[in-house]
């Protein structure tokens, strides 16, 4: 396994493997690795056999984080990311710094974005407005500068994988984008790097969010009601924690992202929750 903190040489390796007709497997992170990370690496090695590179970028992004958000706070332990990503058989760790990113941004001189304009205004993009563009902009650097043939996201940020899927298509990105499902612990609750900072009395609190979903999963069971009437019921439902504060419940189109009148078999819904100052979402089809 390599790693490799240079743009240049990362974008030289990408176009060796084109020319070579070597298979390209990406997984974006920001580190802190769990299983559900790792699950990404197999996915992409299963999608590109054993013959493809796998490479792993590990890059706490600035730009998608509010000047209010928990950049400074978010975990990092690169050696322990190294020693995970070499025994789930990574090829390349893609770890640029900021300065590598996005030449020119601490004296003003960087200028230049990637938006999407629909799929980003609800949910998390009301909730945190800068957040999608952030996203966008460093996910299209990342494809122009890795080069894969085929991308791996986690269906956790399911608002996120489908706003890549959006510029993918728009923006012709020679790529195919795989989106695998959310890896959860034994009580329910999604993995995270963000778990790390919860205390032990948010942590058992936190599976409120995949508590919810099932009593969504569990109501639509019954039959078809008005989206507004469950989203109340979740809220009074996530109200009971006292270490729970609900930003956001939303039933939705799985595909475009429509707001949904009618919660039912099939519909989409998503929350996020702030268990203290650590802000958790989750999702799934009910
Ligand atoms: O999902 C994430 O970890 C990040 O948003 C991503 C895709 C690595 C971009 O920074």
């Amino acid at each position: 396994m390599r790693v490799i903190r240079s743009t240049a040489a990362m974008q030289r390796l990408a176009r060796r493997c084109q020319r070579e007709g070597r298979r390209v497997g990406f997984v974006p992170t920001m580190g802190y690795l769990h299983a559900g990370h790792l699950s990404l690496v197999h996915r992409a090695r299963r999608a590109i056999g054993p013959k493809g590179l796998v490479v792993v970028s590990i890059y706490v992004n600035p730009t998608q984080f509010a000047p209010t958000e928990d950049l400074a706070k978010y975990p990092r332990d690169f050696a322990r990311d190294a020693r995970l990503c070499r025994e789930a058989g990574v090829d390349i760790i893609f770890a640029p710094s900021d300065a590598e990113m996005y030449p020119g941004k601490s004296d003003g001189r960087y200028s230049a974005y990637v938006v999407e304009e629909k799929l980003s205004r609800g949910m998390e993009g009301a909730s945190r407005p800068t957040h999608f563009r952030g996203v966008t902009t460093v996910v299209a650097k990342l494809f122009h500068l890795v080069l894969p043939d085929v991308a791996v996201f986690g269906a956790k940020d399911w608002q996120q994988a489908a706003i890549v899927r959006r510029m993918v298509r728009d923006l012709n990105f020679p790529l195919r984008l795989i989106v695998a499902p959310t890896v959860r612990e034994r009580d329910g609750l999604a993995l995270s790097s963000r778990n790390k900072l919860l205390t032990p009395g948010q942590r058992a609190q936190a599976t409120v969010l995949s508590r919810a979903l099932a009593r969504a999963r569990a109501a639509v069971k019954r039959g078809p009601l008005p989206a507004a009437r469950l989203k109340a019921d979740l809220a009074r439902f996530i109200a009971r924690e006292p270490l729970a504060r609900l930003d956001y419940v939303e039933c939705f189109d799985a595909d475009t992202l429509q707001p949904a009148a009618r919660a039912a078999r099939g519909t989409h819904l998503a929350l996020a929750v702030f268990a203290g100052k650590t802000r958790l979402i989750d999702n799934g089809r009910l």
